[in-house]
Parts: C-alpha cells; sequence; structure tokens
C-alpha cells in the first residue's frame, strides 16, 4: 500500500514537473523566428495576462511586492516607498520588438495604451514649491506609455536544460501624458501636480526607469527561471 502510494507521489511530481505550455501558444522555432517572436508574447500578454499554472504569475494586474523611488536632485525631490501595489493594462500591451536571443541581449520594445499604478506609497519631499511628504494611496496613470527595455542575459544550466537569467537590465521610456493623484494631498495640490504632469514625469523618468526595471525584470526572470530554452523554442 505505501508503496503504490509512493509510486503515485513519485509519477505525479513527474507530472508536475513536465507540464507543458498549453497548446494554444505557438512555440516558436528559432531565435531567428522574427514573426513567431513578436506574436507569441503578444498572444500570451492577450491571452493569459492572468497567468498560467506552474509557468507564470499574473501580469495584469502585475503585482509588486515593494519598490522605491529615489530622485535627490533637481526641482523634483523626493524619496518615495512603495509596497504591495500593482501595476494595471499589460493585457492591452503590445510588444513591437523582440529580438536578441542570438547575441544575449534582449532588446524589448512594448506599448501600453494605458499603465495605471495603483497603491499605498510613503513619501518625503518636495515637487517644486510643493511639500509633498506624507502617506496615501497613489494612482498614477501613464498615456501611451512606450517601453524599452535592453536585457543583457547570461544562460544556466540546471538538469540538462538551460535557462536564460537576465542581468543589469536598462529601459528608457516616452509616454504622451497621463494623471496622479495622491490621497493624502487636497484637490488644490493634486491640481497643480496634474497641470505639471509631464515636467514632473521628466525630472523623475531615471529614477522611475530604473526602479521599475529592476522590478520587471525580476518578474521576467521568474518566468524564464520556471521555463527553460529548451521548453520554450521547438528544435
Ligand atoms: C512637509 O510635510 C510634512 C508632513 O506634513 C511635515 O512633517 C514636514 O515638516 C514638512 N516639511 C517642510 C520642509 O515643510
Amino acid at each position: 500500500m505505501f508503496f503504490t502510494f509512493a509510486l503515485f507521489l513519485i509519477a505525479s511530481s513527474m507530472i508536475i514537473t513536465t507540464t507543458s505550455l498549453p497548446s494554444d501558444i505557438k512555440l516558436c522555432t528559432s531565435f531567428n523566428d522574427n514573426e513567431c517572436l513578436l506574436n507569441t508574447p503578444n498572444y500570451i500578454l492577450q491571452k493569459h495576462s492572468n497567468g498560467i499554472k506552474n509557468h507564470l504569475d499574473s501580469i495584469d494586474p502585475l503585482k509588486i511586492d515593494s519598490m522605491s523611488v529615489e530622485q535627490t536632485s533637481g526641482p523634483v525631490n523626493i524619496l518615495a516607498k512603495l509596497n504591495n501595489f500593482d501595476i494595471v493594462g499589460f493585457s492591452k500591451a503590445k510588444i513591437y520588438k523582440f529580438s536578441g536571443f542570438e547575441n544575449n541581449l534582449l532588446d524589448l520594445r512594448m506599448k501600453m495604451p494605458i499603465a495605471t499604478l495603483l497603491g499605498p506609497y510613503d513619501v518625503i519631499g518636495k515637487i517644486f514649491i510643493l511639500n509633498i511628504s506624507g502617506v496615501g494611496k497613489l494612482k498614477l496613470t501613464f498615456k501611451n506609455f512606450d517601453v524599452i527595455m535592453s536585457l543583457p542575459f547570461t544562460k544556466e544550466n540546471r538538469d540538462g536544460k538551460s535557462f536564460i537569467k537576465i542581468e543589469q537590465p536598462q529601459m528608457t521610456f516616452d509616454i504622451t501624458g497621463g494623471d496622479v493623484s495622491m490621497s493624502h494631498l487636497g484637490a488644490i495640490s493634486n491640481a497643480f501636480l496634474n497641470s505639471n504632469f509631464n515636467r514632473i514625469i521628466d525630472a523623475i523618468k531615471p529614477a522611475i526607469s530604473k526602479s521599475l526595471i529592476e522590478k520587471l525584470s525580476q518578474k521576467i526572470n521568474l518566468f524564464f527561471e520556471a521555463n527553460s530554452i529548451e521548453e520554450l523554442f521547438i528544435n
């Protein structure tokens, strides 16, 4: 009886470790299959943004445990901490460039019509003349969020399979506008922030990019940790 049970356990754990990606996801045949390399990730964003068991966590909303944004020079001077927040909008994102598997440097470019960041914050600092220090809930929306990510990676071998691991990622982005609401500030202060929205974002762009790409690449690494190159590509 115990033996049968043990066999069952071994068999079921084998099933778990060998579950392949859902069959509606079309795997690409090679690193140079450019059309497929765009279509497949876009399909996953559209159809599987709530995640795939054993392969992918939810990407819409994308849950981030913690992030800080630090900008200590210039007209915007802030130290902001965000914990347990969501980024909403990835299911409508469109990847328009995805290449570089062959030279260990992924170039990933994506546009999101609306990207919204929602969650609690704790901030100390000043934006122009306005003291914005305080604690509350943030809603920050970017319109036409156009992100360019540069993701150098190494390959690691485990159990005869190779896994991509991104190290020292970088990103830049553009937006056409957006809006912000900080719950601890009054209507006049929020209106002031919104009427200066693009200038404020420009001033903290490098700081936001740095923090955001660190978090996004952690998420991408979780995906590559769960899916070997052999499982992602058809040989
Ligand atoms: C900014 O606001 C915070 C919270 O209201 C307050 O504790 C702090 O003293 C203010 N700082 C300045 C420089 O006015």
